[in-house]
């Protein structure tokens, strides 16, 4: 069986800063509620004139040249999104076009903030079947720009980023050892955007108006209870897919929506904080690009080292949940 790795990791992060200070100045709402409900301090915010491929397009460049592969190497990227450029094309379309991947084909997925186990998943899948070789993975979000900014509950938590993955055959017990990723349709409609499909178009005035453009998020409590349940239940279908335990794992990349679903997940996991890697009081909640930012940066700082067992969990709208173990 042919074994699937990462060999090159990337991200990208808006300059733009927007501190919970600066949220004060525009809704009923404070720096010390937001934290402490949350665990975010601040989020980036994309400039106005990029789109979610420009954010994808620095971290694509940065894990190719940490991976060694030239663009026109690629033969295949899949990119996860919720805010892509145009929804025809696909965002990945774009992304091929900027970073110059001419021999690659390309399309998006669309799992929310599970977006990038989806992607990893379906990019595996292809190298395994001997099908492609060398695949880029990348999630990129402007979730800025889905929300309603006098939604107190729903605005505080976004933020906008990009992180990416060269993926390709790997040797010595390395790479990807399983991917899990389920869905739950039935459960869609607790964080939705319920405009701009074909439920909804054409666009009319009554719709903006209704302001179905935006992210909706229907009882947030209860998103965040499954949340925490998913979180678990994917770490735990993972380790035991492959007989290993939490012992075994040097690190877990968990989707950064709320410090506290990150708690409830360390006590239903029955592990320390230690081993969850946070990110979110800087970038809040990114969507898909959680795990990849997250990943990059993990590996940049040290925390993971050559050898190590990594997890990859994320839950997201959809519903839809995942975990990714693999041997760095
Ligand atoms: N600032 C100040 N007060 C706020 C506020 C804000 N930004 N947003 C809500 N409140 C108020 C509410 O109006 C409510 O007031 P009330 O008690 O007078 O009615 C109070 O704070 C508590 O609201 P509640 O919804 O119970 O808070 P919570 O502890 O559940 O936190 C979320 C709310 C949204 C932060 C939390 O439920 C959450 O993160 N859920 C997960 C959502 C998510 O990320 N889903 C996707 C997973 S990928």
């Amino acid at each position: 069986m042919k074994r699937v790795g990462i060999i090159g990791t990337g991200s990208y992060i808006p300059e733009k800063v927007l501190s919970n200070f600066d949220l004060e100045k525009i809704l009923d709402t404070n720096d010390e509620w937001i934290t402490t409900r949350t665990g975010i301090s601040e989020r980036r915010v994309a400039k106005n004139d990029e789109a979610s491929s420009d954010l994808a397009q620095v971290a694509a460049e940065r894990a190719l040249a940490i991976a060694g592969i030239t663009p026109e190497e690629l033969e295949l990227i899949v990119m996860a999104t919720i805010t892509p450029d145009t929804h025809c094309p696909a965002g990945a379309n774009w992304l091929e076009a900027k970073i110059g991947a001419a021999n690659a084909v390309s399309f998006d997925i669309t799992a929310a903030c599970t977006g990038f186990i989806f992607a990893l998943s379906v990019a595996e899948q292809y190298i395994k079947a001997g099908i492609y070789h060398n695949a880029l993975v990348v999630a990129s979000e402007i979730m800025t720009r889905t929300l309603d900014w006098t939604d107190r509950e729903t605005c505080i938590l976004w933020g906008d980023g990009a992180g990416a993955a060269v993926i390709t055959e790997v040797e010595n017990d390395r790479g990807i050892l399983s991917t899990h990723i389920h869905t739950d349709g039935a459960g869609g409609d607790t964080l939705l955007m319920p405009g701009g499909g074909s439920k909804t178009t054409p666009i009319s005035h009554e719709s903006v108006d209704k302001k179905l453009h935006t992210l909706n998020m229907i009882e947030g409590n209860r998103s965040f209870k499954v949340a925490v349940r998913r979180f678990s239940e994917a770490c735990e279908e993972a380790l035991s897919y492959n007989n290993l335990t939490l012992d075994d794992v040097k690190v877990i990349i968990p989707h950064q929506a709320n410090l506290r679903i990150l708690q409830g997940m360390a006590k239903q996991l029955d592990i320390s904080m230690d081993k969850i890697y946070v990110n979110i009081e800087k970038y809040g909640n990114i969507s898909s690009a959680t795990v990849p930012i997250a990943l990059d940066e993990a590996v940049k700082d040290g925390t993971i080292q050559p050898g190590d067992l990594v997890l990859l969990t994320a839950f997201g709208g959809g519903l839809t949940w995942g975990s990714s173990l693999i041997r760095w």
